[in-house]
């Protein structure tokens, strides 16, 4: 059964991109056979930090110049890219039928994918309420500052009311050590929990890491590259990637990506 995840994150520049760009790369390495779809219309960059010129992106899909196929890029670490459209304003306010066709039409990838990861817009918007909803799982990308913590909560809080989306994976990014991420996930559970009927399921934390941002300068994403220099970084994705494989699904009955069947595997 395929499965698909969407990241999300209320704040914008959280890390969203590094995560589903790695995590992807990582589920890879554990066997699954992975395709990521940047869905951060208009602001597209993980072909970006994944290498990839992409000569043909999903906002031609949208355009009905090409089909998914057509997009799909076969990357050196084994992941199926569909590279998202930049600068495109028309892309930006994708509607929602738009938004519906590409949900439908990822269908095709059914054969050639166990696990979808889906990097979704930072902010609240229509775009990434509804690539959440449509997903089997929502990982909501936290650091340890106020700002995230309340646009991360608006998040949760609009998904919620909106879509009755109720289980939410967190991952704490950018933490000095487990147990700093863990307190930062404590906490923001508290607030969430205060006001809103919802199940949050923490699954790790990423370290900060020079070597991580230095990957995205060079484009080369850092768990593409066999080194011993970033041993803590591939922990954490391991720890994130199996526990994540493991979180409670939503199973809601709105649109869906693979038509929300239910994974059989956990873990
Ligand atoms: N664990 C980390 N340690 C250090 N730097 C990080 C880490 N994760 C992300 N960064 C840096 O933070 C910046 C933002 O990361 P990224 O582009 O992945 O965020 P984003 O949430 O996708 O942003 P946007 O909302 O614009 O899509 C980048 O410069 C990246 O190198
Ligand atoms: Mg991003």
């Amino acid at each position: 059964m395929t499965q698909s995840i969407t990241i999300a994150s209320g704040k914008g520049g959280v890390g969203k991109t590094c995560i589903s760009v790695n995590l992807s790369i990582k589920l890879a390495q554990l066997g699954r056979k992975v395709s990521l779809l940047d869905a951060d219309f208009g602001l597209a960059n993980s072909h970006i930090l994944m290498g990839c010129n992409a000569k043909k992106t999903l906002s031609d899909v949208v355009a009905g110049r090409n089909s998914i196929e057509d997009v799909i890029e076969k990357t050196s670490s084994g992941v199926q890219l569909l590279a998202g459209g930049s600068g495109l304003l028309d892309m930006l306010n994708l509607d929602n039928k738009a938004r519906y066709q590409l949900i439908r039409n990822v269908e095709v990838l059914r054969g050639s994918t166990d696990v979808l990861i889906v990097d979704a817009p930072a902010g609240a918007s229509d775009s990434a309420i509804t690539f959440a909803a449509a997903a089997d799982r929502v990982l909501v990308a936290i650091v340890g500052e106020p700002t995230s913590f309340m646009d991360g909560y608006a998040f949760i809080k609009a998904a919620h009311v909106e879509t009755g989306l109720s289980k939410f994976s967190i991952v704490v990014n950018m933490a000095r050590d487990g147990a700093e991420a863990k307190r930062h996930f404590d906490k923001f559970q508290a607030i969430a929990l205060r006001f809103l009927d919802v199940e949050l399921t923490y699954v790790g934390h990423v370290p900060f890491s020079a070597a991580l941002r230095r990957s995205v300068v060079a484009r080369k994403p850092l768990l593409a590259t066999r080194s011993e220099g970033h041993r803590l970084e591939d922990e954490a994705f391991t720890t994130i990637a199996r526990n994540l494989l493991a979180a409670p699904v939503n199973t809601g009955n709105g649109l869906r990506f693979f038509d929300g069947n239910l994974p059989a595997e956990q873990g």
